[in-house]
C-alpha cells in the first residue's frame, strides 16, 4: 500500500509523524508531502530536528497568502503530485488550510482519504479551522476521531458508524514518545524560570490577535496576571507585528517560537498554561497542568470535561478571574481514554486492513445525509 501523508505547518508535524511510523512499521509505502504552509525556521525546521523526522519526500512551497491564494496554491501544485505518486490512500491531519486543499484534490482524484481528528467542532463559523474542519470530513472516506464526543459530532451530521474510527489522539503519541527527552531541555535555565512559578501564553488565533481592540483587553488582563505570576509568551509570527506596536506590560516576556522538546518542557513546568491554541489544551490535559484557553468556545470539549482546561472566553475581567481561581485550586489531573500514546497504531491497522478505492467506505449517493 502507497500512502501520502501531508503536512503543512507547526501543529501537523507532531500529528503526521507517529502516524507515518505506524504504517511504515505495517509494511506501507510513505511518501511525506510538505505544502511549505509554515517556513520559517523556528515554525518548521526545529520540528523535524526535534522529532526526527526525515526530509520531506516531495516540498509544495506554497507560503503565506489569502485563504484562497494559499488553499489554490497547495491545490494546483497536489494535483499532479498525486497524479504522478498514484497513492492507495492520502492521510491529512487536523484542520489548516493545507488540510482541506489536499483533501479537495484527493477526493476529486480518486485515492482513499483519510482524516485524522475528525469530527471536531467549534461550531464557531467566524473560525477559518471550522469551515477546513467540516468541508475536510464531508469528502474523507476514514473519520479518525480523537475522542468519542468527535465521534458522536459525526454521527450527528449524519456519517456512517462503518466511516467513523475513535483511535484516541495522535498528538498524544508523541508527547509520551518524547516527554523524557523534552524534561532534559534546558530552556528553563536559559529563561531563568523555576518549575511551577511561572505561567506559559500562546496566543495566534485571528480573533485575538488580528483586532488590535481584542488584543489590548488580553494583554491588560495578562499584565495584571504576571503582577503575581510572571509569564513567558512565545510569540507566534501572526502576532509578532501587533504584540510590538501595542507593545506588552511588565512581567511578561516575549520570546521566539520555541521548538518541540523546549515547548513541551515549558508546559511541563508550567504553573498555568494560558492560551488559544487547540493542540495546547490537548497537551496541557495529557501533562495535568492547568490551562485557561482565551477563546469563548473550544472544538475540544474533552479537555474541559475530562482534562485540566477551563474556557474564560475574552472578558479581560472574567480572564484575570479565572486564572485567580485556577492558581488558588489547580483542578486534578485526569486523561481521556485512548489518550495513551497509541492512537497512531490504531490508525494504522485501520488504513492497512482497509482495502482500496473499490471498497471505499465515502457513501457514492447523498443518503446518509438526508
Ligand atoms: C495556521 C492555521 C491555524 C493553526 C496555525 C498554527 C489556517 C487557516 N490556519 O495559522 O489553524 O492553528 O497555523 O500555528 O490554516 N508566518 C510567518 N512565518 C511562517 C508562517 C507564517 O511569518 O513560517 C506569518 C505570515 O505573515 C502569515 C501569517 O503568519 O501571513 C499567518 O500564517 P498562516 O499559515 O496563514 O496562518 P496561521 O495564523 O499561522
Ligand atoms: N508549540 C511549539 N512551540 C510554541 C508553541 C507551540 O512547539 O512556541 C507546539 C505545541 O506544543 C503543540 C503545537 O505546537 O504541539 C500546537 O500548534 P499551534 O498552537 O501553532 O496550533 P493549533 O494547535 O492551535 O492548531
Amino acid at each position: 500500500m502507497r500512502v501520502i501523508c501531508v503536512a503543512g505547518a507547526r501543529p501537523n508535524y507532531m500529528k503526521i509523524k507517529p502516524v507515518m511510523d505506524a504504517l511504515e512499521r505495517g509494511g506501507a509505502e510513505v511518501v511525506l508531502v510538505h505544502t511549505g504552509q509554515h517556513y520559517d525556521p523556528s515554525m518548521n525546521d526545529v520540528f523535524f530536528q526535534d522529532l526526527g523526522i526525515r526530509p520531506p519526500d516531495r516540498f509544495l512551497g506554497v507560503g503565506s497568502g489569502t485563504h484562497a491564494e494559499q488553499t489554490g496554491r497547495v491545490m494546483t501544485a497536489f494535483e499532479p503530485l498525486l497524479d504522478e505518486v498514484a497513492p492507495d490512500v492520502v492521510v491529512v491531519v487536523g484542520d489548516i488550510n493545507s488540510t482541506l486543499a489536499c483533501a479537495l484534490v484527493t477526493a476529486k482524484a480518486g485515492p482513499l482519504l483519510a482524516h485524522v481528528e475528525a469530527g471536531l467542532r467549534s461550531r464557531d463559523w467566524t473560525m477559518p479551522e471550522e469551515v477546513n474542519r467540516v468541508a475536510t470530513d464531508r469528502v474523507s472516506d476514514y473519520l479518525l476521531a480523537p475522542s468519542p464526543d468527535a465521534a458522536d459530532n459525526l454521527r450527528a451530521e449524519g456519517y456512517r458508524d462503518d466511516q467513523i474510527h475513535v483511535v484516541g489522539n495522535v498528538m498524544i503519541d508523541t508527547l509520551f514518545a518524547n516527554l523524557d527527552r523534552a524534561r532534559e531541555s534546558d530552556v528553563l535555565s536559559r529563561y531563568g524560570l523555576s518549575r511551577g512559578e511561572y505561567g506559559l501564553v500562546t496566543l495566534h488565533r485571528p480573533a485575538n490577535v488580528d483586532d488590535p481592540v481584542v488584543l489590548t483587553g488580553l494583554l491588560k488582563a495578562l499584565g495584571e496576571i504576571a503582577g503575581r505570576c510572571p509569564l513567558l509568551l512565545p510569540v507566534h509570527p501572526r502576532a509578532a507585528g501587533r504584540l510590538a506596536d501595542i507593545g506588552v506590560p511588565g512581567g511578561i516576556r516575549l520570546v521566539p517560537p520555541a521548538g518541540y522538546l523546549d515547548f513541551i518542557a515549558l508546559q511541563d513546568a508550567a504553573r498555568v498554561v494560558l492560551t488559544d491554541s487547540g493542540g495546547v489544551q490537548e497537551e496541557t490535559t495529557a501533562l495535568g497542568v492547568p490551562c485557561v484557553t482565551l477563546r469563548d468556545n473550544t472544538e475540544r470539549p474533552i479537555t474541559v470535561e475530562q482534562g485540566t482546561n477551563v474556557l474564560a472566553g475574552r472578558d479581560p475581567a472574567r480572564i484575570v478571574s479565572t486564572v485567580t481561581r485556577m492558581l488558588d485550586g489547580p483542578p486534578a489531573p485526569r486523561r481521556p481514554e485512548l489518550w495513551d500514546g497509541h492512537a497512531s497504531d490504531r490508525i494504522a491497522t485501520v488504513l492497512l486492513e482497509g482495502g482500496t478505492a473499490d471498497s471505499r467506505p465515502r457513501p457514492t449517493d447523498q443518503t446518509a445525509f438526508g
